[in-house]
């Protein structure tokens, strides 16, 4: 690979309404991620995976329509990252149908929202897949083309999509092996734990399947009536309170300095009444969602501005890397132009001499130690480093016939060669293995 930035690839669902727990959590560490300099970063909008639960038209359109607002607003620069919409890069579908066909069915049958469906419909004592889409079955092979499509290197996640991430390695691996190249960089999940959850509510995590949420950009009196009906235990003004475990705290924490925050700790030492704090967590999470909700209000009075962002930077990004990457993917598994196919060319043409198999010689220099070099007719293409053992070399050897060029440590390429030249030797030479069988 060249020496291009890190690719981080972030994928936001769009379905509900953010609230101030997915702002916490995901929305301000994710932005404040983006400001880097040192990454290339992908944020989208998941749209075709919301169609896996909700298939309301009107909801899905506002719903990402809010949620594309939410994070403009919160300060997401589509001029410095790549900021699009899934269902504007059709590249992404097309992919998913490859790598649907490498995908092991066995992998996508452990997958967790899957098997979580099926043991519920056991414990009920109903058919294994009732009620149960073939788009939920699929969703970590869509979740795969999103982030193989532009080979990012780095995908962060929760903990619950560990598993995708890993899967998406798994399917992008079997491609590169069937066709014989490193087409597809093997992302990595990366899992921050130490975002804040943010309690709701009722007290427990705030979560939009608890109906216990405060949204992001509740209007102020809506704001405070709804931080005015959190949860607190019974002690009266003067008793001494507890900060551990305390919602309100939890959340004035998030939101104010170090210093605001220790001084509110005195304060529940000191018995503050809960009317008094709830009055103050109040005003400091309003003093940081303020300017965001007017922000946010002004981009949600115009959404003909919205839909030219996204579709600029699905534009763009489609001209940049997913049309020319699934040219060469398209090519790779063989939906190729029929007019270069060599049995069907005229007689009379000279058809184009296919690249000869190359070949591996292995040897022994007067240092006593082993090597190998591949060759490609007369062609010198790579030799390796000298081994201590034949078994050595011949292990690297045999590791480079699966198509392995991984690792750059122990051999060299010869004067001229680039690694994709002998990328190309090397899904030449597994070609001819497969046509031997
Ligand atoms: N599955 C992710 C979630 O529920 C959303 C998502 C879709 C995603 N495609 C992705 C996340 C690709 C990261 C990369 O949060």
């Amino acid at each position: 690979m060249d020496n291009r930035k890190t690719r981080i690839l972030t994928g936001i669902t769009t379905s509900g309404t953010p609230h101030l727990g997915n702002y916490v959590g995901a929305i301000r560490p994710a932005i404040a991620a983006s400001r880097a300099d040192n990454a290339e970063s992908f944020y989208f909008l998941a749209d075709l995976h919301s169609l896996i639960k909700a298939q309301d038209p009107a909801r899905t359109q506002r719903s990402t329509l809010e949620i594309a607002a939410s994070w403009l607003a919160c300060g997401l620069d589509p001029e410095r990252v790549w900021f699009y919409r899934q269902s504007d890069i059709p590249e992404i579908s097309e992919l998913t149908w490859f790598l649907t066909c490498v995908a092991g069915k066995g992998i996508l049958n452990r997958a967790h929202a899957y098997k979580a469906a099926v043991d519920k419909n056991r414990a009920e004592g109903e058919d294994d897949d009732a009620g149960v889409t073939a788009g939920l079955f699929m969703y970590p092979v869509l979740m795969g083309a999103d982030i193989l499509i532009f080979n990012a290197d780095q995908v962060p996640v929760g903990r619950d999509q560990i598993q995708h991430i890993e899967m998406a390695r798994d399917f992008g691996q079997r491609f590169n092996h069937i066709y014989g190249r490193e087409y597809f960089t093997l992302p990595e999940a990366l899992v921050d734990d130490d975002v804040a959850t943010l309690s709701g509510l009722d007290g427990r995590k705030m979560s939009k399947s608890y109906n216990n949420t405060i949204p992001l950009f509740a209007p102020r009196d809506q704001l405070k009536k709804l931080v005015f009906s959190m949860l607190t235990d019974s002690r009266a003004p003067g008793e001494p309170k507890e900060t551990e475990g305390s919602p309100l705290f939890q959340l004035y924490k998030v939101f104010a300095s170090v210093e605001e925050t220790a001084v509110f700790a005195r304060a529940y030492a000191d018995g503050i009444g809960w009317g008094d704090a709830k009055q103050q967590v109040f005003e400091v999470v309003d003093r940081e969602i303020t300017p965001l909700r007017e922000r946010y209000e002004a981009l949600m009075a115009r959404p003909r501005d919205i839909e030219v962002i996204l579709r600029d930077g699905a534009r763009r990004l489609r001209e940049r890397h997913a049309m020319p990457f699934i040219a060469e993917l398209r090519e790779a598994v063989g939906l190729r132009d029929l007019s270069s196919t060599s049995v069907a060319a005229d007689p009379d043409e000279e058809a184009p001499a296919e690249a000869p198999v190359p070949t591996f010689k292995q040897y022994r220099e007067a240092d006593g130690k082993f090597y190998f070099k591949l060759m490609q007719g007369d062609r010198l293409l790579l030799t390796s480093i000298g081994f201590d053992s034949p078994r050595d070399a011949g292990q690297r050897v045999a590791a480079m016939k699966e198509g392995a060029l991984e690792g750059n440590a122990d051999f060299q390429l010869a004067d001229g060669v680039s690694s994709d030249e002998v990328n190309a030797a090397l899904a030449r030479f597994v070609a001819a293995q497969l046509a031997k069988k």
